[in-house]
């Protein structure tokens, strides 16, 4: 993985290995894809303030999240199927994110269970919650957490149906079945392939044998398809606060009015984060709504942000807006189908190299000390 020297080389080198229906899955935003591009248009718009003659000679990255000490402000965002990436993809992920001192949230649908993720890693996780119609399934899943050991719930309010994404119906990833084209596609991939046929974890690895009738790939889809839950509300919200009796993160909030509703029910973070541009095509960047959530509600919840992070420069700059902490997806995603375990370590690594490079030469001694003088307030270009 040393000859990868950028989150960009890592995605060249996963889109090679990954069949093209999972490579684009991970890549597409919805529709019109206008707001995916530009979280990461917005984020290259910032620019830094140079600063010499400081006395850099010892830096600090490590974060605090909720309490815990982390050796850098960076997060695993929670990202469905990534054992379709490469196999065991949330065990990988997990183990990678544990070696560096970094948060890792499984999501609801992973390919490796909860109970495969913590028997294997044996390291606390977070766990992202989708709200499901069937209550008792969502209750299951709670409580399968709690049991797992994870501390902190991630509560996902942006997805209460799902976004477009037109590579997912073109590819045969919806309801009607995965194309010949794609299966042909797959034969190109063997040494995905041959990892694929080794391991045992190939489903939603939360879902089979906890729901009734659903026993193939079909009816899984049909089932997940039907059921994320539109009725949410902030009721809904309030009663898994009282239900948790943990940590918890509300994530998907892109609003100053739902960040002061977080707030007021009692959420310890929020997630700024319209899901990578794969939810409201045309809702702005999560970079551009941060300082206004920030100013609204920064002092009574922890605010972190996700969306568009490829460098170590874009932690540094949603650092200076005030973000306590970001999350990365694609960004290890890549890293993940490029090399597995190998390759989530390197994209943690270069992450965290840029950044420190980055604080350095803009004067910064303490991630936990960055303010907006580390960058122009507008009018500059890079
Ligand atoms: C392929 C893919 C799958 C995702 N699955 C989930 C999920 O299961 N639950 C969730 O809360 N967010 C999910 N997300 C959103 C991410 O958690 C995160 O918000 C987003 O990836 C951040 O943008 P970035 O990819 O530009 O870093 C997914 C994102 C991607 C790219």
């Amino acid at each position: 993985m040393r000859e990868s020297l950028t989150i960009e080389d890592l995605r060249r080198r996963a889109q090679r290995r990954v069949p093209r229906m999972f490579y684009d899955y991970v890549e597409a935003g919805s529709w019109s894809e206008s707001t995916r591009d530009a979280n990461i248009a917005d984020l290259a718009d910032i620019v830094f303030r140079q600063r010499v003659a400081v006395d850099i000679s010892t830096r600090d990255l490590t974060a605090n999240m909720l309490g815990q000490e982390f050796s850098l402000p960076i997060g695993l965002a929670p990202v469905g199927l990534t054992g379709m990436q490469y196999p065991d993809g949330e065990i990988h992920s997990a183990q990678a994110a544990k070696a560096a001192g970094i948060p890792y949230v499984l999501s609801s649908m992973s390919v490796c269970s909860i109970e495969d993720v913590a028997s294997t890693v044996r390291s606390p996780f977070w766990f992202q919650l989708y709200v499901m119609r069937d209550r008792g399934f969502t209750e299951g899943l709670i409580s399968r957490a709690e049991a797992a050991g994870c501390k902190v719930l991630v509560l996902t309010l942006d997805l209460p149906i799902m976004g477009q994404r037109h590579a997912d119906i073109r590819n045969g990833l919806g309801s009607k079945g995965i194309s010949v084209r794609n299966l042909l596609n797959v034969a190109t991939k063997p040494q995905w392939l041959a990892g694929i046929l080794r391991t045992k974890r190939r489903s939603l690895g939360n879902l089979v044998g906890h729901v009734d009738g659903v026993d193939d790939a079909a009816s899984l889809r049909e089932w997940v398809g039907k059921q994320f839950d539109p009725s949410l509300d902030w009721d809904d919200v309030a009663a898994f606060r009282a239900r948790w009796p943990g940590k918890l993160v509300l994530k998907g909030i892109l609003d100053e009015d739902d960040a002061r509703q977080a707030a007021d029910i009692g959420a310890d973070a929020i997630i700024v984060s319209n899901h990578g541009g794969r939810q409201l095509d045309g809702a702005p960047s999560s970079i551009s709504v941060l300082p206004s959530i920030v100013a609204a509600v920064g002092n009574r919840v922890e605010v972190y942000v996700d969306g568009g992070i490829r460098s170590g420069q874009d932690v540094l700059k949603a650092l200076s807006l005030g973000a306590r902490a970001v999350f990365v997806g694609r960004a290890y995603t890549y890293g993940l189908g490029a090399g597995g375990r190998a390759g989530v370590d390197r994209a943690i690594e270069i992450l965290k190299n840029e950044l420190d490079q980055s604080m350095a030469l803009t004067g910064n001694l303490s991630a936990r000390r960055i303010d907006s003088k580390t960058i122009f307030a507008r009018g500059h270009r890079a």
